[in-house]
C-alpha cells in the first residue's frame, strides 16, 4: 500500500468501527445465555469473525445482517461438540477467553491459531486454568494449539495476577460460570473491564473494587440482552494522532467507547499539550459512551509509565509515532508486554519509523524517542500486525513523499476501512 503525504488538514466528523473487545466478548456471552443477543454496530472485523466462526462450529445459530449480529444462546452447557479443531486465527482474546468457556464444557476441544498466534503465550491462561481444575495442554506447554479436556468440576479460585491481562481475568471469570465457588482476582494493575461490566449485564453476580474482582455465590443463568458495541477507541487513536500532528486539523469521531480503562491515550495526548475534548458523554448497555474532539496541537515529550500502561498497551505504537513531532524527548517503560503482541511491537515500532527517520531506541521494557524529527518516505513492513500497518500509514500521511507499506492488509483484522474512512470525513 501506497500512502502519500497529505498536505491538507483533516477536518469534519467521522464513526469507526465497533470496539474489537466488546464485540467478542457480546458474541461469547451471548452464545452461554437463555434467549437471543441481539449486537447492533458489531465489529465486521477478521479476528470478531473469527470468533463468530468457533462458535457456529459449537452448534450456536448466529446471524448476520449489516452490521447486526444476533446470537441466539444455548446456555452454558448447550454446545455441540465440533469434531474439530476450532480456529482462533490472529486473536488472542478469541483463544484465550474460549478457553476458559471450553474448559466447562464436557468434550475434549482444540482451538489453534495462525503463525503469529503460535508464537504467543498461554500459560498465563493454562496456570490459573489449571488451579480451578481444568486439563489443559499446550504445545511446550506454552503456545497454541491448546488442547482442553472434560474434567468432573472446576473450582473457585483466589488469584494474584502477576501482570496487568484483561484477556486472563476475562478467561477465568468465563471458567469461573462453571463453578458455584467464589472467583476472586487481585490485579496488580486495573486492565480493561468490559468483562465485568459485560457479564454483570447479562445478570452475573459480579463485584469490582479498586483492582479486585469478585464473583461470589450460585450462579444465576444468564440472559441474552441486546448491545450497541461503541467505536473502538484503540481504532479511533489512530486518527486522534493523525489530526493531532497534521496542522490545522480539526475532527469529532462520534460515539466511540470512553470507558475509564480505556482513554489513557486520550490522557496521554493531552498530558503531552494535545487538546482532545470529550462531549456528549452517555452511558449505554453499562458502558460510557462519547464524542471525541481533536485539535491540531504542538506536542512536548513525555515519561510514561506505571498503571498508565494498561490503559494504552494497545495505542503505544501510534503514541510512539506522536512522540517523534513532541518537543523533547519521550520515555516509554514497564511495557514489555509489547514483545508479546500480534508482533513485537517494541522492535517493529523502533525499526520500522526509523526506517521513516524517527529516533528511537529500544529498551527491553519499552523505548526512548526523540521529538522534532521529520520523516520521509521509504519502504517498510508491518510484520503483518494490524496496529503497526495502521501506525504506518498515519505516518505515512505525515511523512514526506511516499511510504509503501508491505503486508498493509492486516488492517482487515481491527479495521477493514481504515484508510476509506478518511475520506468520510464530513462536515463539523
Ligand atoms: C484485550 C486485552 C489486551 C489487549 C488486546 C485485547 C481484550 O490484551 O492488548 O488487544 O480484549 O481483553 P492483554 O490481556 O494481553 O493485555
Amino acid at each position: 500500500m501506497n500512502i502519500n503525504n497529505i498536505n491538507t488538514p483533516l477536518v469534519g466528523k467521522i464513526r469507526v468501527p465497533g470496539d474489537k473487545s466488546i464485540s467478542h466478548r457480546s458474541v461469547m456471552l451471548g452464545a452461554i445465555s437463555e434467549g437471543e443477543t441481539i449486537i447492533e454496530n458489531f465489529l465486521m472485523g477478521e479476528d470478531c469473525l473469527d470468533t463468530i466462526k468457533c462458535f457456529r462450529n459449537l452448534g450456536v445459530n448466529i446471524s448476520i445482517d449489516k452490521e447486526v449480529v444476533t446470537v441466539q444462546g444455548v446456555g452454558l452447557k448447550g454446545f455441540k461438540n465440533p469434531n474439530k479443531t476450532l480456529y482462533a486465527g490472529n486473536s488472542g482474546t478469541t483463544i484465550r477467553l474460549m478457553t476458559g468457556i471450553l474448559a466447562g464444557q464436557n468434550f475434549k476441544t482444540i482451538i489453534s491459531g495462525d503463525e503469529s498466534l503460535s508464537k504467543r503465550p498461554m500459560d498465563r491462561i493454562t496456570n490459573p486454568l489449571s488451579i480451578m481444575g481444568a486439563d489443559i495442554n499446550c504445545k511446550d506447554d506454552l503456545y497454541p494449539p491448546i488442547e482442553i479436556k472434560p474434567v468432573s468440576r472446576l473450582k473457585g479460585i483466589k488469584y494474584l495476577q502477576p501482570k496487568a491481562s484483561a484477556q486472563v481475568k476475562s478467561a477465568i471469570l468465563f471458567a469461573g460460570l462453571y463453578t458455584d465457588e467464589d472467583i476472586h482476582i487481585i490485579q496488580p494493575e486495573i486492565s480493561r473491564d468490559h468483562t465485568e461490566r459485560m457479564m454483570k449485564y447479562f445478570g452475573a453476580n459480579i463485584n469490582i473494587t479498586g483492582k479486585e474482582v469478585l464473583m461470589k455465590g450460585k450462579r444465576n443463568s444468564l440472559k441474552g440482552k441486546k448491545i450497541f458495541v461503541p467505536g473502538d477507541i484503540s481504532s479511533a487513536a489512530f486518527y486522534i494522532v493523525a489530526a493531532s500532528i497534521i496542522k490545522d486539523s480539526h475532527i469529532v469521531i462520534k460515539d466511540v467507547g470512553i470507558n475509564p480503562t480505556r482513554t489513557g491515550i486520550i490522557d496521554i495526548m493531552n498530558m503531552m499539550g494535545g487538546n482532545i475534548n470529550i462531549l456528549n458523554k452517555r452511558v449505554m448497555n453499562e458502558e460510557e459512551v462519547g464524542d471525541i474532539e481533536v485539535k491540531y496541537s504542538q506536542l512536548k515529550g513525555i515519561t510514561i509509565d506505571g498503571e498508565i500502561i494498561p490503559r494504552i498497551i494497545d495505542e503505544i505504537p501510534i503514541i510512539a509515532l506522536a512522540s517523534s513531532y513532541a518537543k523533547g524527548e519521550t520515555v516509554i517503560r514497564g511495557a514489555e508486554e509489547l514483545k508479546v503482541k500480534e508482533s513485537n511491537r517494541i522492535d517493529a515500532v523502533s525499526v520500522e519509523l526509523n526506517k521513516l527517520g524517527a529516533s528511537i531506541k529500544a529498551t527491553d521494557d519499552g523505548m526512548i524517542i526523540k521529538g522534532e524529527r521529520t520523516l520521509i518516505g521509504n519502504e517498510v513492513d508491518s510484520r503483518g500486525d494490524h496496529r503497526i500497518a495502521m501506525m504506518l500509514a498515519v505516518a505515512g500521511l505525515k511523512a514526506k513523499g511516499t511510504t509503501n507499506i508491505k503486508r498493509f492488509d492486516s488492517v482487515n483484522v481491527s479495521n477493514p476501512n481504515f484508510i476509506q474512512l478518511f475520506n468520510s470525513l464530513k462536515d463539523i
